[in-house]
């Protein structure tokens, strides 16, 4: 087995690097960032410039696609996303339409790829439940009562408007596919949120459903799915949808080890952000472990969640060494 391990991180280009902060301050509108190709293209290179990291992400957001479906869709400083209110008449289906919405995403991603011939790059989207939950919530939320809410009272509903996500979000991946990306990541980060028959209705199947599609549409693309906080599900999810690279956060049941050996399934992460805040032998330990740990499966090196703003970056380069000295050795 190829005992290199690579690595790159949730959330490389963000607010913890001055490059992107200086970007930032000229544009303060994070969604016209999204949309402006020149600059994706330069953020999403930043942290290969400065890290040499073995993969490229796509710089984008999961929030382009209530945006292509017509719902309004902000970012506002200190707060987070801002939707609009979800109007059911006005939530409009028209693959060409909403593509046409995205059409600045294909671009970037073209620009990447001209620029960046020997890394692979990653395009991404959100899982439809994920998705669903910023709809409905038109924000972050700590409770989630509304989605929780919807699901239960409008069921029918909710997995209407899962099926058109989820198609919308398929097509989206195809496209970013034609453009050039080498691998496409699901985040499905509000996963844990649900259990049993809810989380076979509105996580398992609609990830299965994207796999299969874009399996069929691309087989060379390679796929990576997080569906963040599935716990003891993480199993049955990974048996279900079949991905080729599974991303972990803290909590899952020793057996996807042996599972994703078995099944030539790699697996992704899982250092905690806040250790990569903290540094010093802390830091050091952790990495350690987690090398320790998926010794015997095939692993590229992550955090368990998105690196938070107040990352030191000598902490993201003593981790990059890390990694090095461990490939080394
Ligand atoms: O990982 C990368 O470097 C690629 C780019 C990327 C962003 N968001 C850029 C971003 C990716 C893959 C995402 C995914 C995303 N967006 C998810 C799934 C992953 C996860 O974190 O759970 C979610 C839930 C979102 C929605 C979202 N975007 C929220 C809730 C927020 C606000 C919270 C925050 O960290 O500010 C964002 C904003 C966002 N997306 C930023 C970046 C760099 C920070 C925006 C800023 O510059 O102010």
């Amino acid at each position: 087995m190829d005992k290199k391990i690579k690595i790159w991180l949730m959330r490389q280009a963000g607010r913890y690097l001055p490059e992107y902060q200086e970007i930032r301050k000229k544009e303060k509108d994070f969604m016209k960032l999204c949309f402006n190709p020149k600059l994706a293209c330069n953020i999403s290179l930043q942290p290969i410039q400065r890290f040499n990291f073995d993969f490229i992400i796509l710089f984008s957001d999961i929030l382009v696609i209530p945006y292509a479906l017509g719902q309004n869709v902000q970012f506002k400083e200190r707060v987070g996303p801002v939707l609009g209110e979800l109007e059911y008449n006005k939530i409009k289906v028209d693959l060409t339409q909403n593509m046409e919405k995205l059409a600045a995403v294909f671009e970037t991603i073209k620009l990447i790829k001209k620029q960046v011939k020997e890394k692979d790059l990653i395009g991404f989207c959100g899982g439809p439940f994920t998705v669903l939950n910023y709809m409905i919530e038109q924000g972050t939320s700590k409770t989630h009562d509304k989605i929780m809410n919807h699901i239960k009272k409008q069921a029918e509903k909710s997995l209407q408007l899962i099926e058109i996500i989820t198609e919308v979000s398929i097509e989206y991946l195809k496209k970013q596919i034609d453009s050039g990306v080498d691998f496409v990541k699901v985040f499905d980060s509000w996963a844990g949120l649900l259990e049993g028959d809810d989380y076979k209705k509105f996580v398992t199947e609609p990830n299965k459903k994207i796999a299969q599609e874009i399996k069929k549409y691309s087989p060379k693309t390679k796929q990576i799915f997080f569906p963040r906080g599935s716990n003891e599900n993480y199993l049955t999810f990974i048996k279900e949808v079949k991905p080729d690279v599974i991303a972990l956060d803290e909590k899952f049941p020793e057996g996807v080890f042996s599972y994703a050996k078995k099944h030539n399934i790699t697996l992704q992460g899982n250092l905690p952000p806040s250790l990569l805040i903290e540094g010093g032998i802390k830091l050091r330990e952790g990495i350690k472990n987690i090398l320790n740990t998926f010794q015997g499966n095939k692993h590229i090196f992550n955090l368990s969640h998105g690196v938070l703003p107040q990352t030191p970056i000598e902490n993201v380069e003593i981790l990059v060494e890390e990694i090095k000295k461990y490939n080394e050795a």
